[in-house]
């Protein structure tokens, strides 16, 4: 469904923050292996330095993820993007020794996805490893109407999603894959005396940072057995449509729309960064809807995220309106 490669390897984690965590952990074990250093014996002090690389609107929390992993921010090369927050092919540095480029598939703001093709050709080339967060994004890939804006993305090493953003299962269900088999475990076994020896069957636990977890797998189980893979598809195209929809009408009466809406994502402004506040606040005490505020480059913007089955296109057209009564009775 996420049309990964045969073969990948996964594991249900906490959210997006650990799926990343436990995909770069593999990512960190794997480029260090390659230049003869066992970090899972020997820790990081005396390792050969690895080169981190990470767009300028990651989200925080795969800086985070980093940090955790003995990468901290001031080491990062963080490249610039264009004004969707996609990573500029051109800016890619020559790349070598142990390498690790973290992309995205979706923006938190925008929506966009970095250009998979034009960077992971010469990442590949250069043997660095190529991580994706797609915490909501990376589902484009099980809309063939969405799947061209995550192109290439199947070439990465490994990639993060939420199972509780997009596929709508309560909260606490990530996910981490690894497309080499076996280097997912290699960064996580666990073994002890009192546990049953690892045996034909899966340890889930030698895929994981937790030994003690609860089954995540049955929400999302139930989930796409429900929905099916056309019911997921619809899901997900019609949010997109939802948030083209609250996009047209918004521009139509006069707000000023600050990204491509390529995706479930809506940036709006009302003016000035006081007008637009002021109407976030409004809309949000107003309770039809709820959307935050945010800052896109600069611009201070509300942020309309469409993404629960449950949304109709009646909850969009009364949601538009309470904006717009908020507009008028500001008098933005
Ligand atoms: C792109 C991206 N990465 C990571 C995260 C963190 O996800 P979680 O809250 O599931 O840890 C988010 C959350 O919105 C996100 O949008």
């Amino acid at each position: 469904m996420l049309g990964l490669p045969p073969g990948t390897e996964g594991a249900f984690v906490t959210g997006a923050t650990m799926a990343n965590f436990t995909a770069l952990a593999a990512a960190r074990h794997a480029v260090l292996a390659r230049a003869g250093w066992d970090v899972a014996s020997d820790g990081l002090t005396g390792a050969p330095p690895v080169t981190v690389i990470v767009g300028e609107e990651a989200h925080p929390t795969l800086l985070k993820s980093l940090g955790l992993l003995g990468f901290g921010r001031r080491g990062i090369v963080r490249l610039p993007v264009d004004l969707q927050g996609r990573i500029r092919p051109d800016v890619l540095p020559r790349l070598s020794g142990p390498t690790i480029v973290c992309l995205q598939a979706g923006n938190i703001n925008t929506g966009a996805f970095d250009p998979f093709d034009a960077l992971c050709t010469p990442a590949r080339e250069a043997g660095a490893w190529v991580h994706v967060d797609g915490a909501f994004g990376l589902w484009a890939q099980a809309s063939p109407r969405l799947a061209p804006l995550s192109r290439g993305v199947e070439r990465a090493d490994s990639w993060a999603t939420d199972a509780h953003k997009w596929l709508n299962v309560p909260y606490d269900c990530g996910l981490a894959f690894v497309r080499e088999p076996g280097t997912l475990p290699a960064a996580m076994s666990i073994s002890a005396e009192y546990l049953p020896a690892s045996g034909a069957q899966r340890s889930p636990s030698d895929f994981t940072p937790e030994l003690s977890r609860r089954a995540r797998g049955v929400e999302v189980w139930a989930a796409l057995r429900s929905l099916g893979r056309s019911g997921l598809a619809d899901l997900l195209d019609r949010n997109c449509r939802q948030a083209r929809r609250f996009a047209a009408r918004l521009a139509e009466a006069g707000c000023e729309i600050l990204n491509e809406v390529v995706l479930n994502q809506v940036l709006v402004s009302f003016g000035s960064p006081e007008a637009t506040r002021r109407v976030v606040a409004a809309v949000q005490e107003d309770g039809t809807c709820w959307c935050g505020g945010t800052v896109w480059q600069g611009r201070a913007a509300m942020r309309i995220s469409v993404c629960s089955w449950a949304t109709t296109d009646a909850d969009v057209e009364r949601s538009i309106e309470a904006i717009l009564r908020a507009v008028r009775r500001l008098d933005v």
